[in-house]
């Protein structure tokens, strides 16, 4: 014991060293570059404000997450303001987050960031990151129209006696934008507070990729492309074109728990969505956007993700969807055999993956090219929303549901094995859950009917 406190002693010492404080990789791009993007993470986290939040009793949500966000906010200002005061010498743009507790800085030298780096309050200063949308891949228009739809049985669910088709329910993405106009979606935007573009704040809705208006028809579209259609949607453009920046995915990560108006100002946190569907990400084991799925599950937002299409091979799950603090989403043929491409577990921490699955080759839905445009695409992209739309229906049967009791209703399922999946991590396709399918591949009927029988 007393060599382990030593130890971190010594460590503790080696940290608060500057140089040792900034990450190799920024230190190499600023040698070569002189300029970089760079990210200060401090110390104090965003953990106790969390915590302490989640232990208040609120007379309802909006109350609970506007106190989460103001909490928040005082952390940021305390813990940042030595840093802010450094910049706001300088002449460089930054970004300052109460949802992670985090700076982002861009163009920053190198003596910048060693001023930085010397703070004591500062953990670590390293580059921004860039991840990128669960790129789809060309799929197949000669198939049955919507199968994903039929699969999961959604029209069943919302016809089963106290069933519903998502209404009452606010849903969101953090993808390319939304083609708003679209037939399938045009109806249930909600214009008010539904939409934040970090990148150019535009003023309405734009997608100039055709990913996200694909992920928000299959949540949210009418006209048969969608698990629920009666929801209400939003959206938030965190990734431009295929790429999605750390700061921007920052961005929407506030604007999701508090949404605001397209120019950024007018926050109300009583108008928080109630799912969040991300379908990008990379890397494995790497946690960076959990502070933000933290404050997400403190305000009853469901984070569900696309679990990457990285596989056939075990152990390929991707970061942020293998994290044990959201729902992963592997993808299925129509034959309920696993995608080829859908990442299997177990995630680098041991941990099962993917969580469910959802049909995800060969998907039709909304796309970004004209208002009666279609595309039939593949990847755990167009899985994940498929799980979005479920939670939609659950949440909209009960509201109170929490967290658990949503990811326990999706494990009611009808999802089997074909028999020539791989063995992942010990335990057979065969059973439940396994690194291939998770618990296996959603049944919204079955789930909605759990949820009208159970509570
Ligand atoms: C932001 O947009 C809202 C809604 O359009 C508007 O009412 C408000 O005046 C704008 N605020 C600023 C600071 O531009
Ligand atoms: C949800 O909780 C609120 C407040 O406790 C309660 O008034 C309401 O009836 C609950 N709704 C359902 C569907 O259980």
């Amino acid at each position: 014991m007393i060599r382990q406190l030593l130890v971190a002693a010594l460590v503790g010492v080696a940290l608060s060293a500057p140089s040792n404080k900034i990450d190799e990789s920024l230190a190499r791009t600023l040698q070569t570059k002189g300029v970089a993007s760079a990210v200060v993470i401090f110390n104090q986290g965003t953990s106790d404000v969390i915590r302490s939040v989640n232990s208040m009793r609120f007379e309802n949500r909006g109350q609970k997450i506007t106190t989460l966000k103001t909490n928040l906010e005082a952390l940021a200002k305390t813990t940042q303001k030595n840093v802010v005061s450094i910049l706001n010498t300088k002449n460089v743009k930054y970004d300052a987050y109460w949802i992670s507790n985090q700076v982002f800085v861009k163009e920053a030298s190198y003596d910048l960031v060693k001023a930085i780096a010397a703070l004591p309050e500062v953990a670590e200063v390293r580059e921004e990151k860039i991840v990128y949308i669960e790129e789809p891949i060309q799929g197949d228009a000669e198939i049955n129209a919507e199968w994903g739809i039929e699969k999961i049985q959604a029209e069943a669910a919302w016809a089963l006696p106290g069933g519903n088709n998502g209404q009452g329910v606010v849903v969101s993405s953090i993808d390319t934008g939304v083609r708003a106009t679209h037939e399938s979606l045009r109806n249930n935007f909600r214009s008010s507070k539904g939409w934040f573009d970090p990148y150019t704040r535009t003023a309405t809705p734009t997608d100039n990729n055709g990913h996200g208006t694909h992920t928000m028809g299959t949540i949210a579209g009418s006209g048969g492309i969608g698990v629920a259609p009666g929801a209400q949607w939003i959206s938030c453009r965190g990734c431009s074109t295929s790429s999605c920046t750390e700061n921007a995915l920052n961005a929407c990560g506030e604007f999701i728990t508090c949404p605001t108006d397209a120019n950024g100002s007018g926050a109300d946190c009583s108008q928080a969505p109630n799912v969040c569907s991300n379908s990008w990400g990379g890397g494995q084991g790497d946690n960076w956007y959990n502070p933000i799925v933290s404050a997400w599950r403190a305000a009853d937002i469901v984070p569900v993700f696309a679990q990457g299409n990285s596989g056939p091979s075990c152990g390929t799950a991707n970061s942020p969807g293998d994290s044990d603090l959201v729902i992963g989403v592997g993808a299925t043929t129509a034959n309920d055999g696993i995608a080829s491409f859908s990442s299997l577990g177990p995630a680098l921490s041991g941990a099962i993956k993917p969580d469910v699955s959802a049909p995800g080759q060969n998907v039709r839905s909304a796309w970004h090219t004209g208002d009666s445009a279609f595309n039939t695409i593949s990847g755990t992209s167009m899985a994940c929303p498929h799980v979005a739309g479920l939670t939609a229906l659950l949440l909209s049967r009960n509201p109170n549901l929490t967290y658990d009791q949503v990811r326990d209703l999706l494990k009611d399922n009808t999802a089997r094995d074909l028999g020539n999946a791989a063995t992942c991590g010990g335990t057979p396709p065969t059973e439940f859950p396994n690194n291939v399918f998770g618990f296996g591949r959603i049944d919204a009927r079955a789930s909605l009917a759990a949820a009208i029988n159970g509570f």
